[in-house]
């Protein structure tokens, strides 16, 4: 069983009066990797130095173990944090970087041993594997092995959670893919609680146990990596991770979605009837068919190449939907699509309503939508779902 270890309880956070965090309720469990993830200005860093102590709450507290340490100062706190620009000290070794902290440590008013700090430097080494290492001054490092001492340095500590701000964003793509599978290595070795923070979603995905998604100070959605991503609780959700044609809907019934005037079978429920909602469709999910055999015609408007499959654009009555597909489809032409309903998701409508989800620069003629076609369409769709 996970036990809860850190949790913060309506944490508000105002500079000069202006909120950028707003009533923050979230619980932290002991070994688990949870990313913070949302995009620039949305409250991840001053959420991190809140749980870290740098910060105090202007409303709100922080229980450690249970215990409340909103008044707990940086250092008395379990707490270790690898900032983004994380500065090793350029006149020390990779040894003495690592070691620093613990040569100020006191155990009982006493210093530890040379042999107890010389054997947790070297366990340190073996999990970032930089054995070997020692002597090297950190200047001469890679960006990657500067890191992994930046991690062996707070996690010689032995503390129980890892606050890591950005820690990747100085890194280029294929150390920073190489980087992320160890940090997940380390984490799991070590059992030690990470609080990730992060604006790259397929990084969040990748590493995280929870994800926590964040937007103008307010938490949007927290789950799983998986339910993070098929079920998004709303448009900046769905937006924000991965890649997602939001569309305006109208629920007939618990099953049944009216898109573009035409029904479509679903696996949401519980709207009232004829209730307006937010639907996602992921470019994934779109099958191309016919164009006398889908449920809705488009034109093909562009089409990339992206090494496995190609990202097309396709035009219905001026809204573009992407969809991601190995069959080639030349621009122009006209194309069917199909949609199966475990493809198809429903959410309610929010402030982000509107605001996602064309892949067009001139979305504005969805207003034009309700189209004599499409109203023709509507008719002769009554009656009968499509599947
Ligand atoms: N000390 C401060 N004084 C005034 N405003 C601040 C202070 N610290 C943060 N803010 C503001 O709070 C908001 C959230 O900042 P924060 O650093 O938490 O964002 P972030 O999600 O970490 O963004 P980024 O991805 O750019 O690092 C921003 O609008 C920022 O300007
Ligand atoms: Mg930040």
């Amino acid at each position: 069983m996970s036990k809860e270890l850190i949790r913060l309880s309506n944490c508000s956070m105002a500079f000069d009066g202006e909120y950028v965090l707003k009533d923050i309720n979230l619980y932290f469990n002991d070994k688990e990797f949870l990313t913070l993830l949302g995009p620039s200005g949305c409250g991840k860093t001053t959420t991190l130095r809140i749980i870290g102590g740098f910060q105090k709450p202007t409303s709100g507290d922080v229980f450690f173990d249970g215990v409340r340490i909103n008044d707990v100062l940086p250092h008395k706190r379990a707490v270790n944090t690898i900032f983004q620009k994380y500065a090793l000290f350029p006149h020390l070794n990779v040894y003495e970087n690592i070691a620093f902290g613990l040569k100020l440590q006191r155990q009982n008013g006493k210093k530890l041993s040379k042999a107890e700090i010389s054997g947790r430097v070297s366990e340190m080494l073996d999990v970032v594997s930089l054995k070997g290492f020692e002597k090297r001054d950190v200047t001469s490092l890679s960006g990657g092995q500067q890191q992994r001492v930046a991690i062996a340095r707070a996690l010689v500590n032995r503390p129980k959670v890892l606050l890591l701000d950005e820690p990747l964003g100085a890194l280029d793509m294929r150390l920073r893919k190489d980087m992320q599978s160890e940090l997940k290595r380390i984490q799991q070795a070590t059992g030690i609680t990470f609080i990730y923070v992060t604006h790259d979603q397929e990084e969040a995905l990748a590493m995280s146990d929870t994800v926590v998604v964040m937007e103008g100070g307010a938490i949007q959605q927290i789950g799983t990596p998986e339910d993070i991503y098929n079920e998004p609780k709303n448009a900046f959700v769905a937006d924000f991770i991965g890649e997602s044609n939001i569309l305006d809907g109208i629920m007939h019934s618990d099953g049944v979605v009216e898109l573009f005037g035409r029904k479509f079978q679903c696996l949401d429920g519980g709207f009232s009837p004829m209730e307006p909602v937010d639907v996602v469709i992921r470019p994934e999910d779109i099958d191309i068919v016919d164009a006398a055999e889908g449920t809705l015609k488009g034109t093909v408007a562009s089409i990339t190449f992206r090494g496995v499959l190609y990202d097309i654009i396709v035009d219905f009555h001026g809204f573009k939907w992407l969809i991601q597909t190995t069959d080639l489809s030349p621009i122009g032409t006209e194309i069917g699509i199909k949609i199966d309903p475990d493809g198809i998701h429903i959410m309610k409508k929010s402030e982000f309503s509107g605001m996602y989800g064309d892949y067009s620069s001139f979305s504005d003629k969805y207003d034009d939508i309700g189209d004599a076609e499409s109203e023709l369409e509507l008719e002769e769709a009554e009656g009968g779902y499509e599947t």
